[in-house]
């Protein structure tokens, strides 16, 4: 927990009950240790999506699509939002879950390395979610920023990783130390660090 544990727990006492799709997801997740961003940050994903009314939205790192349906009901109906998972078994789950959820005309499902998704698939972005493992960060500061429309969002999670940010004590707590300073010594984008849940760091590109 990054803030106080009791702010923690009224944070989540304020959230709406989820729909039966995304409550079976948490459950699901819970029960097999899938992480997930859970409903505060998925909360967070649709409000920037209204806010910046992104359509054509491109998620690096989609587990079960979990994050996938919070930014697609937000996006809403002729949306177009990428899923990638080096996993087969999570897009054969996620794909189960999109048809449930109502998103499945939106989604399309690539299952592979994520950041070569990206390269493999043309065209700007509106917004690009970014939750691959946090060793590969710096790379994704280096393949983002030219597929991301002026004014476009790059939202990424866990920068505060379990708070290993301040002491980092091996490479992926590195990799997330120097992802945060780069993106906040950027002029290309305009970046602020969220301390909801392990960290959400949004970056406008300028
Ligand atoms: C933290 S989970 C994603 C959770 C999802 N965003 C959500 O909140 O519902 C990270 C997922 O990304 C996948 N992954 C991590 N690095 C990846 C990469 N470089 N390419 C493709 N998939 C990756 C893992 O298989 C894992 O399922």
């Amino acid at each position: 927990m990054i803030v106080n544990p009791e702010i923690d727990r009224y944070l989540n006492s304020l959230l709406p009950r989820r729909d039966e799709v995304l409550a079976d997801m948490e459950a699901a997740a819970a029960q097999h240790i899938v992480p997930i961003v859970g409903p505060a940050v998925g909360r967070l994903l649709a409000q920037l999506v209204m806010i910046t009314r992104a359509r054509r939205i491109f998620e690096l790192g989609s587990a079960i699509g979990y994050s996938t349906i919070w930014l697609a009901r937000a996006a809403g109906p002729g949306s177009e939002i990428h899923y990638t998972d080096y996993s087969e078994e999570n897009a054969r789950l996620a794909r189960r879950y999109f048809e449930r959820a109502g998103v499945a005309s939106e989604v399309q499902v690539h299952v592979g390395e994520a950041l070569a998704m990206l390269g493999r698939t043309p065209g700007e972005f509106d917004l690009i979610f970014n939750d691959v493992d946090k060793e590969m960060y710096p790379a994704v500061l280096e393949a983002v920023p030219p597929r991301l429309k002026r004014g476009g969002l790059l939202v990424t999670d866990n920068t505060l990783w379990s708070e290993r940010v301040l002491d980092p004590p091996d490479a992926t707590s590195r990799a997330v130390v120097e992802f945060n300073r780069r993106l906040y010594e950027s002029s290309q984008f305009y970046t602020t660090l969220l301390p909801l849940r392990d960290g959400v760091t949004v970056s406008l590109k300028l």
